[in-house]
């Protein structure tokens, strides 16, 4: 089964309404950890809406398992990451307006760019993972790029309304983990996972982390991070 790497935005998010100092992103990453995290991923945007460069710095320092680093693929970003030095990057898209991450990364129409910032990573020791859609054509462009990962993006399938949408995403999806395995990339997965769909996707052949935010931390507002990281982890494993 995949492991979790627990994405802990939504914590600072709270902070942020506020500008104050409470909750802290860094102690709820020790505290995910302790409940069975296998790795922390924060998201590190332009406009700094959540995550500060100080929790990325604290982060580095406190995260036992690891930790995995969402960023545009702009100069700034390359920059803190080398700085930093996360166990690994996501690559995302990122545009002001948008509530979340809205699509999948457009390897293909920006090829020699991606081409560039990962070898730029990976030659300094950092693995990179692309966050796209299960499109024939941008995995053969993530393949091109030599990125280690993909990061399958899930939330056409989340977002599916009944469940033959749901079985056809999910084709989409399966298909995409075999021709990105026949590749030799690794697959990773995210985006709109929740305690009732995560299952289908933790299944899919080759799938090695997803990566879940939003579920997680509404549900540890209510029950705790604790209990709500063991019940992703029994989900993931079909258990709940
Ligand atoms: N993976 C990526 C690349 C993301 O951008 C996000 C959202 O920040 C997630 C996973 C987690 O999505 P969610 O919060 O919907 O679980």
């Amino acid at each position: 089964m995949p492991t979790l790497g627990v994405n802990i935005d939504h914590v600072a998010t709270i902070r942020q309404a506020r500008r104050t100092v409470e909750p802290d992103p860094i102690a709820a990453a020790v505290l995910a950890e302790l409940a069975g995290a296998d790795g922390i991923t924060v998201h590190l945007r332009e406009d700094r809406r959540h995550m500060q460069d100080r929790d990325v710095r604290l982060l580095r320092q406190t995260v036992r398992t690891h930790l995995n680093l969402e960023m545009a693929a702009t100069d700034e970003m390359v920059k803190i990451a080398l700085e930093v030095c996360p166990d690994y990057v996501t690559l995302v898209p990122e545009r002001r307006e948008e509530v979340t991450t809205e699509g999948g990364l457009d390897i293909v129409g920006q090829l020699e760019r991606m081409k560039q910032v990962v070898g730029m990573l990976q030659d300094a020791g950092i693995p990179v993972s692309l966050f796209i859609d299960a499109d024939r054509d941008q995995i053969e462009a993530a393949a091109a790029t030599q990125a280690l990962f993909i990061e399958l993006h899930t939330g056409q399938y989340a977002e599916a309304k009944d469940e033959q949408s749901q079985s056809k995403e999910l084709a989409i999806l399966a298909a995409g983990c075999e021709q990105a395995l026949a590749s030799g990339l690794r697959i990773n997965a995210g985006h709109g996972l929740t305690y009732w769909n995560v299952y289908p996707v933790a299944c899919l052949n080759g799938m090695e982390e997803l990566n879940i935010g939003h579920t997680i931390i509404s549900r540890a507002v209510l029950v705790g991070m604790e209990r709500a990281i063991r019940e992703m982890k029994q989900a993931i494993r079909g258990e709940l």
